[in-house]
């Protein structure tokens, strides 16, 4: 039994949207994978609509040229910007990711939230939509978190949880939270850091893997017959060396290294954390 290749494009300012790619590959680790980091305009929390809208349109239009079948815009700031203007335009599916509030809600619906996320994130409407619909008897503290992509795209783990330590502190110097949504692909990355400053006592909602299970059940149901089985089971493991490939002009074999040795980490914390 023979499936023709999925190809699909993911997008992110930088490495954080490897988590994306993480949950998506351990549930699909067949499918091909072009990994666009936009690293000459990162961060783009910092910039405004306009600005993050040019970049995501760039990115879009080099992805679109090596036929991709799915576009994951796995970056909340980038989907904020651009995801319902290119669902209208673009003829294949279009996934974007938001800061997993509702869940996080639903867990602890009259306790506090904080959500760490970039600045554009927080201030754009498609957040402000949906605290006004889902919040409830939340109390929601909104921690935007400057630096903190950067650091994690630098790599050096103890910058960036130096990073973590001190925006926490600025926002929620008392450790109220009972909950923290990671509203930026990035901070997957310092999960540790962020579990380390509420002493493990404030469970963490990340919206990658919601957003990995989005993108695979709309690339089936748009191709079910092509693509909608599941991995052989004598299928040989798929090397990611080989599915996944950096596209955009910040694609060095560095950076394709850097991203490989990433996800390796977030596989290994996987095994580790059951
Ligand atoms: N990873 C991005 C997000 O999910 C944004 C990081 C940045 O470039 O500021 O929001």
């Amino acid at each position: 039994m023979t499936h023709s290749p999925v190809t699909i494009g993911i997008l992110d300012s930088g490495f954080g949207g490897l988590s994306v790619l993480d949950q998506t590959l351990r549930r699909r680790p067949h499918w091909r994978y072009l990994y666009y980091g936009d690293f000459e305009h990162a961060p783009y929390g910092t910039k405004s609509l306009a600005e993050v809208g040019g970049y995501v349109e760039a990115a879009v239009r080099e992805l679109l040229g090596h036929d991709i079948q799915a576009l994951a815009l796995a970056c909340n700031t980038a989907t904020s910007a651009a995801v319902a203007e290119l669902r209208v335009r673009l003829a294949l599916p279009v996934i974007g990711m938001e800061p997993a509030l509702k869940p996080a809600v639903q867990a602890f619906p009259t306790g506090v939230i904080a959500v760490m996320a970039t600045q554009l994130t927080l201030r754009e409407g498609k957040f402000r939509d949906l605290m006004g619909r889902v919040a409830g008897q939340a109390t929601i503290l909104e921690i935007p978190c400057p630096g903190l992509a950067d650091a994690v795209d630098r790599g050096d783990p103890a910058e960036a949880a130096d990073c973590v330590h001190h925006l926490l502190a600025r926002s929620d110097p008392d450790r109220r939270a009972d909950a923290v949504v990671l509203g930026c692909s990035h901070y997957t990355f310092v999960q540790s850091a962020i579990r380390h400053y509420y002493r493990n006592a404030a469970p963490l909602f990340d919206g990658s893997e919601g957003t990995a299970r989005r993108l695979i059940d709309q690339v089936e149901s748009s191709r079910p017959t092509t693509v909608g089985a599941p991995v052989e089971p004598t299928a040989p493991t798929a090397d990611p060396q080989e599915t996944i490939e950096l596209v955009g002009p910040g694609a060095t074999p560095q950076r394709k290294e850097k991203a490989l040795r990433l996800l390796n980490q977030l596989a290994e914390g996987a095994r580790r954390h059951g």
